[in-house]
């Protein structure tokens, strides 16, 4: 991270983010879930890192309309040759502490089991999958969330609200 700036994502980070969504989720179609309206509508609380100009990582979430003191994290991603090395961990840092400034107390997330490389990253930040009768590696799963045979894990993390 050193050297690094965090600012948050706006509407032209979209083009140069979008073209390398895919191929940051190893080949996985997810630009289509990413559409520039993120970009645009919540820009107070999705972020990016830049290294020498170029963004190596983002982080796109909101707060909840239905539950206000609840955020939600719609997508994080880091640059393959930027990993393990605290970018993902910062931008979650930056969205803690935007969100709790606007009343929320719970971060929510969800993601997909055979993603295991998010599954660990979710519990290293302190996430906890909600409990379920499905259970994959280890990990509780619930099955067709996202529609038949979309199963995900449903993570949770109480923000430390005092702490901001
Ligand atoms: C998951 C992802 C965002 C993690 O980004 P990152 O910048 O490498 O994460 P960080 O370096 O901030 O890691 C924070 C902690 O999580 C751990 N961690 C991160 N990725 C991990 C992995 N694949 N396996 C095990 N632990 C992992 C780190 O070791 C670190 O723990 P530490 O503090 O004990 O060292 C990144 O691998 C990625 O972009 N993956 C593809 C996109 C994706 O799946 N996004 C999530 C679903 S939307």
């Amino acid at each position: 991270m050193q050297g690094m700036l965090i600012r948050h994502a706006e509407p032209s980070d979209y083009q140069p983010i979008i073209a390398v969504v895919n191929e940051w989720w190893g080949g996985r179609q997810m630009a289509d879930m990413l559409p520039m309206l993120f970009f645009m509508h919540f820009r107070p609380t999705s972020f990016v890192v830049e290294n020498k100009g170029k963004i190596v990582g983002f982080v796109i979430g909101f707060v909840s309309h239905t539950f206000p003191e609840e955020a939600y994290i719609h997508f994080v991603g880091v640059h393959p040759e930027f990993r393990k090395d605290g970018v993902a961990g910062a931008l979650y840092e930056k969205f803690f502490a935007a969100v709790a400034k606007l009343g929320c107390s719970i971060v929510r997330c969800v993601t997909a089991p055979i993603n295991k490389g998010s599954i660990a990253f979710h519990h290293r930040m302190g996430f906890t999958a909600k409990d379920s009768e499905k259970i994959v590696d280890g990990v509780p799963v619930v099955e067709g969330y996202d529609g038949k045979g979309e199963d995900r894990v449903l993570f949770s993390k109480i923000l430390d609200v005092e702490r901001n």
